[in-house]
């Protein structure tokens, strides 16, 4: 039976049988989606420590220059599953940096989605790739060890976890792209 399922760590809604493995918008797994009905209106309404606040600043800036960088990448037409892969990178990126900013109640940096610049080589843009989410991942890790706030626990671990997806992700390009 077709069901209405909310993503907790983006809100956006999965209209399937069964939640998705994984959110087709920022990446989070199974156990965080939940029933429409059960999805709190206010869950990004929190009460942030100055160590949090800075936190959260510190990551929407990690995930504006990550999906700058992806779409950097994703412009090289010359291997277009590479291409691809690394365009829903950059939107999932953007939507990490979107949730970011909801919790510390600031708008979206208005050049997001503006490409950056990536060195003109699949393999060198790969390598930088897995540093990037490598670093992104312990970042959130440790963010999570030293946050109070259950909300901002919660969505840190999610994207710890799902950046370490992403590192999976770079293996395989890796591996399509002869590196
Ligand atoms: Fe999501
Ligand atoms: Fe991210």
């Amino acid at each position: 039976m077709m069901k209405m399922h909310r993503c907790r760590i983006c809100g956006e809604t999965f209209l399937g049988s069964e939640a998705p493995s994984h959110c087709p918008f920022c990446g989070a797994h199974r156990e965080l989606f939940v029933d429409t009905s059960e999805y709190p209106e206010d869950i990004n309404a929190v009460d942030l420590t100055e160590v949090e606040r800075n936190d959260l600043m510190e990551a929407i800036e990690l995930e504006l220059s990550n999906t700058r960088f992806y779409l950097a990448m994703a412009a090289y037409h010359d291997d277009l599953k590479l291409a691809s892969a690394y365009k829903r990178l950059a939107k999932i990126e953007a939507e990490h940096c979107s949730v970011f900013c909801k919790l510390a109640c600031v708008g979206k940096p208005t050049d997001l989605m503006e490409p950056g610049s990536a060195p003109d080589d699949w393999c060198a843009n790969i390598a930088e790739s897995k540093l990037r989410e490598t670093r992104a991942s312990a970042f959130y890790a440790q963010v999570v060890a030293r946050a109070t706030n259950e909300r901002i626990r919660e969505v840190f671990a999610a994207v710890s976890a799902i950046e370490a997806d992403h590192m999976l992700l770079d293996d395989l390009a890796a591996e399509m792209a002869g590196c």
